[in-house]
């Protein structure tokens, strides 16, 4: 994982002054990384009968989908409003630097189907908690929920609710 590590940027100031933006398109960037990372994500899931990935827009499609090829799932994205065409299911949440919505097409999950959530980074929790709100809603059995980085300073675990488990592979 040391390795991860020294592939995502930190990026005082930005978007906005008190906020550390952790950059991970270096480690987008190197194939061998990558490639380390997905493998990683994937090693918590595998035998688990996953049959759909959720990654949440934008940055958790770009792990999200290479982890569905991993798992041999499907993927589902999770998107901001106004970029499915209906009939969707949504949510409204709150973020480490605004607010957002979560929508998702309402008949791509079935209920009971066995889905795991992907996002790059864990801040405040609010969209990964969204998210689940919005699997919930579906009747989705919820495998757990798989994060490339977690912020552990900004306690965003706490939000996450039930049983299944919420891995990250680096931790500030
Ligand atoms: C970022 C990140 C997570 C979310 C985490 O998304 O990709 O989805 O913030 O923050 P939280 O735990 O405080 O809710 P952002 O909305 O910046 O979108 P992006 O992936 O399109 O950059
Ligand atoms: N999403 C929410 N907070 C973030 C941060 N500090 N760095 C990268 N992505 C984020």
């Amino acid at each position: 994982m040391q390795h991860l590590e020294a592939l995502v940027r930190a990026v005082p100031g930005f978007p906005r002054p008190g906020v550390v933006f952790r950059d991970v398109t270096p480690l987008l960037a190197d194939a061998g990384a990558f490639a380390r990372c997905i493998d990683a994500l994937a090693e918590p899931w595998l035998g688990e009968g996953v049959r759909a990935v959720c990654g949440i827009e934008s940055r958790g499609f770009i792990f999200g989908a290479a982890l569905a090829q991993k798992l041999n799932a499907g993927f589902v994205p999770l998107r901001k409003p106004g970029k499915l065409p209906p009939p969707v299911v949504g949510v409204d949440y709150a973020l480490e630097y605004g607010h957002d919505r979560l929508e998702v097409r309402a008949d791509a999950l079935q209920p009971g189907e066995r889905a795991l959530l992907v996002d790059d980074v864990l801040a405040t929790g609010g969209t990964l908690a969204a998210a689940q709100a919005l699997l919930d809603r579906l009747g989705v059995a919820l495998v757990g929920a798989g994060v490339v980085i977690e912020l552990a300073d900004l306690q965003g675990r706490a939000r996450w609710h039930g049983a299944a488990p919420l891995h990250a592979l680096l931790r500030y």
